[in-house]
């Protein structure tokens, strides 16, 4: 280990002149000022999800080796007439990170042809992904509400002035994977909080694998998934006037079996600094020294019931497409 500290604060390093920041990149200044102070050093993977860094991840979702996409849409078509007709004659279908729309789409049609009248809400802090899913939906003609806020903030505000509507939330994806499980359960509970009983949560969960599957989905032999966390670098150089060289990171996914999770992490490959002026803060990384950028828990069957029962939910259905071990969890507020 070197003697040498992890960050640097540099209160001169803003250059001069340079520009006022916007709310948003204040705040994505102060988290990577404080991220990268941390031991080991990390970054909030939201940030992942710039405009190039979802058309990545969207690159990512057609990977032969990247399944958890195609096995919940099979899920899906499978079963969702079952799903829509669970939610009775009146419903309002929520949506937490809605994407560019296409596991809405794929529902729209059973919602219609079994007469339901549904109401559908999006919650999404990305305008972009707003704006897809309400054009992708287009076709369906059902009333779409758009909430640009947190997960729970969303379902709170989506909650408000119904009368004998069921709400019907969906948190798709495996996107529940990339919060610890602690997260994860406080995350379902707030979701859960103005849900009143026989509403129901369909949670998609990506399930745990062999780890030579784990680590292809996650370092994909294309060097998409590597471009998807490098971008983050890319931004930051772009939004945060840093200078990282991105000859000198490298993308690592690892399997860690202990914590059932893949992580993944940005390692520097050589001694060097990097100075991210709109932060004013330097960055000194030793040889093999990484940025935690993302964790993907993977859950087994079991554990998806426990932590429904902890939130005071009540596992319906669980339909499981067994060759990509992946779960879809139709769950009812008991
Ligand atoms: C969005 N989320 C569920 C993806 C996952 O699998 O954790 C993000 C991702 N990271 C790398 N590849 C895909």
């Amino acid at each position: 280990m070197s003697a040498m500290p992890h960050t640097i604060d540099a209160p001169a390093v803003r250059r001069y002149g340079a520009p006022a920041l916007s709310a948003d990149l204040q705040a994505f200044a102060a988290d990577v000022r404080h991220d990268l102070a941390r031991v080991p050093k990390r970054l909030n993977p939201k940030y992942l999800y710039d405009d190039l860094g979802s058309a990545l991840f969207g690159a990512i979702c057609h990977l032969p080796w990247y399944r958890i996409t195609r096995a919940e849409k099979s899920l899906l078509v499978q079963h969702r007439a079952a799903i829509a007709a669970s939610a009775g004659p009146r419903v309002r279908v929520i949506e937490l990170g809605c994407g560019t729309g296409e596991k809405l789409q794929v529902m729209a049609d059973a919602f219609v042809s079994c007469g339901n009248r549904t109401e559908v809400h999006l919650v999404d802090v990305s305008r972009l992904a707003l704006d897809q899913t309400v054009n992708a939906l287009a076709g369906t003609r059902l009333p779409v509400v758009c909430h640009r806020m947190t997960y729970e903030e969303g379902v709170a505000r989506a909650a408000l002035g119904r009368t004998d509507e069921a709400m019907l939330v969906l948190f798709l994806g495996s996107n529940i994977g990339n919060f610890d499980p602690p997260a994860a359960l406080d995350l379902l509970q707030r979701i859960r909080a103005p849900l009143v009983p026989g509403d129901r949560v369909l949670l998609g969960v990506d399930l745990v694998k062999p780890d030579a599957e784990l680590r292809l989905a996650y370092d994909d032999p294309l060097g998409v998934t590597a471009a998807f966390n490098k971008n983050l670098l890319v931004r930051m150089n772009r939004e945060l006037d840093a200078d990282f060289d991105l000859t000198a990171f490298q993308h690592l996914a690892v399997w860690n079996a202990a914590q059932s999770r893949v992580e993944m992490h940005l390692l520097s490959t050589r001694r060097q600094t990097a100075t991210i002026y709109a932060a004013d803060t330097v960055a000194a990384f030793d040889a093999g020294e990484t940025i935690w950028t993302e964790s993907s828990y993977k859950y087994e069957t079991g554990q998806i019931g426990k932590m429904a029962a902890l939130t005071g939910l009540e596992i319906s259905e669980m339909w499981i497409n067994a060759d990509a071990r992946f779960a879809l969890a139709l769950m009812t507020v008991a």
